[in-house]
């Protein structure tokens, strides 16, 4: 038996259920690819479940205002997903009047669909033979039939690519893509691969020449960047005793587009808390150094992007309401409630995790 039938049968009996497999629908496989770009699959299923379920097809998702879609995608990470989905779906209704592309080539047109995921859908919901060639694919290939390209150059796509097609099974294609994603979660893992019980351990190159460890072999990583941001929960009780803050809507053209935050201070190095009062930008809000105390300690998070490391402060700090003019005309005054039901980004949302906590952060 050749390579492409001995991993369809193990996938017949080892590959997972999952509940965008099996009577498939161009729609939902799409869904599911752009939530699995870059998501465990674990965490996925739920938020799979909960899109199909307000957006069961293009035209909800097209007609669903921006928001509802951020707010479901909330906590998955990596916004740009959703706003290229919603975007999409109206160009879709709009351009193609409704109807999803059925071709490789038709979803390499879309907003959010790159390559891998172009070939995951065209193969999987229309059988058409392409290789579905992302990071774990080629972890698989890599090893079995020890190819030394690196995968992220134009040389080595075109090397994976070409060794793909010829062992991918042209009759199951999607099948075959998702046979080489299973096996390459389930046995032929990023570390500490199952090679023993391994059922290409007679032929996989790698493993017979003792390097499985040295494939795939990887380009050098670029630095991560370091950046330094101080948020502020600035906030008092008003007449009836209920706590407002301020927030803003993130407008700049990075991951975090459209998402809700707390006011933020981005500084090109660490700043000591005593610093912070005699910047130029903490003196706009507060002009003759008054009205305004520090009620809690820092809560200090680090959160690790792909090429960034965010060192994030985030301070309480307790406003005179007779100070507030130019927070007014910067910020949106908002409470709680009102809060919770904004799409916002993940740090934000670890710290509103942390601060129901035992007071430690403030009231918010
Ligand atoms: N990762 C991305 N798409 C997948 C799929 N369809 N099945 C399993 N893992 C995946």
């Amino acid at each position: 038996m050749n390579f492409s039938s001995r991993l369809l049968s193990w996938y017949a009996q080892n590959g997972r259920q999952l509940p965008w497999r099996g009577k498939v629908n161009p729609y939902n496989v799409w869904i599911s690819e752009i939530i699995l770009q870059q998501t465990r699959i674990e965490q996925g299923i739920g938020y799979y479940y909960r899109f199909i379920d307000a957006f069961p097809d293009v035209r909800t998702l097209a007609e669903a205002p921006l928001d509802k879609v951020l707010r479901l995608w909330q906590g998955l990470g990596y916004y740009s997903r959703a706003r290229n989905l919603h975007q999409a779906a109206g160009d879709i209704v709009n351009n193609l009047n409704g109807v999803l592309p059925d071709s490789y080539a038709g979803w390499l047109k879309i907003k959010g669909v790159g390559s891998y995921t172009a070939a995951a859908i065209a193969s999987i919901a229309f059988k058409e033979p392409v290789p579905a060639l992302d990071g774990n694919a080629c972890r698989v290939f890599s090893r079995i039939f020890a190819l030394k390209e690196v995968m992220d150059t134009g040389k080595g796509k075109k090397a994976f690519r070409e060794l793909a097609l010829e062992v991918m099974d042209e009759q199951n294609p999607g099948d075959f893509n998702q046979a080489v994603m299973d096996f390459g979660a389930l046995v032929c893992k990023p570390v500490s691969p199952l090679c023993r019980e391994c059922l290409f351990n007679r032929e996989c190159l790698a493993f017979l020449q003792k390097k499985v460890q040295h494939f795939p072999v990887r380009k050098k990583k670029p630095a991560q960047r370091d950046r330094y941001f101080h948020y502020f929960y600035f906030y008092y009780p008003d007449q009836n005793k209920q706590t407002v803050f301020f927030i803003y809507k993130r407008t700049g053209n990075d991951i975090w587009k459209n998402l809700y935050e707390l006011p933020l201070l981005e500084t090109p190095d660490p700043l000591l808390p005593n610093d912070l009062t005699s910047l130029d930008w903490w003196k706009k809000f507060f002009p003759d150094g008054k009205g305004y105390t520090f009620t809690h300690a820092p809560v200090f998070f680090r959160h690790l992007l792909t090429h960034q490391k965010i060192h994030a402060n985030f301070y309480a700090v307790r406003v005179n309401p007779s100070k507030t003019n130019t927070f007014e005309k910067a910020f949106e005054k908002t409470n709680r409630e009102a809060f919770d039901a904004l799409p916002k980004s993940g740090l934000t949302l670890r710290y509103l995790k942390t601060a129901g906590k035992a007071g430690k952060t403030g009231q918010i």
